[in-house]
């Protein structure tokens, strides 16, 4: 595997893929990776030539109370893992790379419909940062396709909105959530959650299971469900942010004419910020 540094060497190497007729698809992370990432490399495979992974932890996607100072770095082992996976190319800018002038008053991609809910209401500028990278990110890279994981469910809705508002010539792919055993999503985070919070941590999957279930037995009582889980959280020991049953396609309130659903949920445990979703056919 090949790793580059700057945006310059990025493109050539892309550039001489190109050139040989060979279709490129990009799978953007922060690193640290772990096997939900590898199942994004493996999903790249199936549909392009070439694979390029970038790991960047982009400070601009971080608030000012969170965890940019410490978020996990494991750069040998990312590199050992997308060797082992035949991934042909890494990129790793460095933040001057990115941001030559820093971070501050730079143009910024706004995906207004869909922020300013879920984790875009909890974590304000979060999704500005996400789509600003991504975008600088694509036009280094220009891949024919990129992947994301349903994992970050509103973040992969609002890299598909940013594409398609701005005309990006790609296809954005998503891929399924990658879990533990206990149902736990996996996450660079759970490094911060002890052995014990890890257990605890599967609670959140078990309680969009169970609301998924009621929902599918008839019961249309939004609030009631969402206060339910809401309790069942807080009494395991987590701090719920949101647990929100929405339209798949607005990621508004689901209503009884919406047919297609996914639950949205966040919640505190320990040092941790966990997110996980359920999506639900009626
Ligand atoms: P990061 O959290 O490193 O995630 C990179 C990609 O891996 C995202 O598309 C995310 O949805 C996916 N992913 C993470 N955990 C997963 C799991 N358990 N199952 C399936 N996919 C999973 O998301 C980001 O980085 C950043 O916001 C980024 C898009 C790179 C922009 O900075």
């Amino acid at each position: 595997m090949k790793t580059v540094y700057s945006i310059n060497d990025a493109r050539d190497s892309i550039r001489s893929a190109k050139t040989q007729g060979r279709t490129i698809v990009f799978v953007p992370t922060m690193g640290n990776l772990h096997d939900g990432h590898l199942s994004l490399v493996k999903k790249a495979r199936e549909v392009a030539d070439e694979v390029v992974v970038s790991i960047y932890v982009n400070q601009l996607q971080f608030g000012p109370n969170e965890d940019y100072d410490s978020y996990p770095i494991t750069f040998e082992e990312d590199q050992a893992l997308l060797n082992a996976h035949d991934v042909p190319l890494l990129f790793a800018p460095s933040s001057h790379e990115i941001y030559p002038e820093g971070a501050e008053h730079h143009t910024v991609v706004r995906v207004d419909a869909l922020d300013g809910m879920h984790c875009g209401k909890s974590r304000p500028g979060f999704f500005t940062g996400i789509a600003t990278v991504v975008a600088k990110l694509f036009n280094i890279v220009q891949p024919n396709y990129a992947v994301f994981g349903e994992k970050d469910f509103q973040q992969l809705c609002i890299i598909r909105k940013m594409v398609d508002d701005l005309m990006l010539p790609l296809e954005i792919i998503g891929a399924p959530i990658a879990r533990a055993e206990n149902g736990l999503a996996l996450s660079s985070r759970n490094g911060y959650l002890s052995e014990e919070e890890k257990q605890t941590a599967a609670i959140l999957w078990q309680t969009l299971i169970r609301a998924r279930k009621a929902i599918i037995a008839g019961d249309r009582d939004y609030d009631a469900l969402h206060r339910v889980a809401f309790v069942k959280l807080a009494r395991a020991g987590f701090k719920p942010d949101y647990f929100n049953i929405v339209s798949r396609h607005t990621l508004q309130p689901a209503t009884l004419d919406d047919k297609e659903l996914v639950i949205l949920a966040a919640a505190g445990l320990g040092r941790a910020r966990l997110i996980d979703n359920i999506q639900i056919d009626l």
